[in-house]
């Protein structure tokens, strides 16, 4: 089998990279991480990564005057290691149009919030602050504009009567570790098309009429 050459990118923790990592350590998974980048040397993930044996590479956006050198050095690094398909899992830092561009519809991001609601930072605190029934997260491919672009897969998360942004963090970060290695394996068994704004997956097993209430009546 041929495996698609995955570039993750992080800032910090990598709790993410680490469900990609254990997926990719499952010898019938379609997708192998070629290279692990931070722009933060102080990214637990660097070593998440380099435990694994994967190669770990940060390229630190203070080293650089301008964002496009930045840019160009991780677009080198990405293209060095031959990545099919770019990962973003915490990775903070926004991507100009120009990068962006280049890596068209073979770059995906993971965002703890139902989007198009909560784009930005502290997404649990704030859907808290709203009291709206369901967080959630989601995975889209990317695009110049902030956590927007099609969307590939989302879980809806219910809030708990007496959830608190740690709760909430957790809960979906569950969601995310399971999320994220099911839609790298989609795109990488070619289930997956974009067109437009809109993203179509073969055999879509979403399930009619499973729609959930919160709280439950
Ligand atoms: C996750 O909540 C992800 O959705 C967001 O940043 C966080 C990264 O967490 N983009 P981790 O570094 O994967 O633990």
């Amino acid at each position: 089998m041929r495996k698609l050459r995955l570039g993750v990118m992080i800032s910090g923790s990598g709790t993410n990279l680490q469900a990609l990592i254990n997926a990719c350590e499952k010898g019938d998974y379609p997708a192998t991480i070629e290279v692990v980048i931070s722009n933060r040397p102080d990214a637990k993930g660097l070593d998440r990564a380099r435990g694994a044996g994967i190669k770990a590479v940060c390229v630190d956006h203070k080293g650089y005057e301008e964002r496009s050198q930045f840019e160009d050095a991780i677009h080198e690094c990405l293209s060095d290691h031959k990545v099919q398909l770019v990962c973003l899992a915490g990775f903070m830092r926004l991507l100009g149009s120009e990068f962006v561009g280049r890596w068209k519809d073979r770059m995906i991001n993971i965002h703890p919030s139902l989007l198009p609601s909560y784009k930005g930072l502290h997404t649990h605190a704030r859907a808290l602050e709203d009291g709206v029934k369901f967080a959630g997260c989601t995975i889209h491919y990317v695009r110049p504009e902030m956590d927007n672009g099609p969307i590939i897969m989302q879980a809806a998360i219910p809030i708990a009567p007496d959830e608190t942004e740690d709760s909430l963090i957790a809960k979906t970060l569950e969601y995310e570790h399971r999320m994220y290695p099911a839609a790298v394996r989609l795109i990488a068994e070619g289930k997956v098309r974009v067109s437009g704004n809109k993203v179509a997956v073969k055999e879509d097993v979403a399930l009619p009429n499973a729609g959930l209430i919160n709280p439950a009546p």
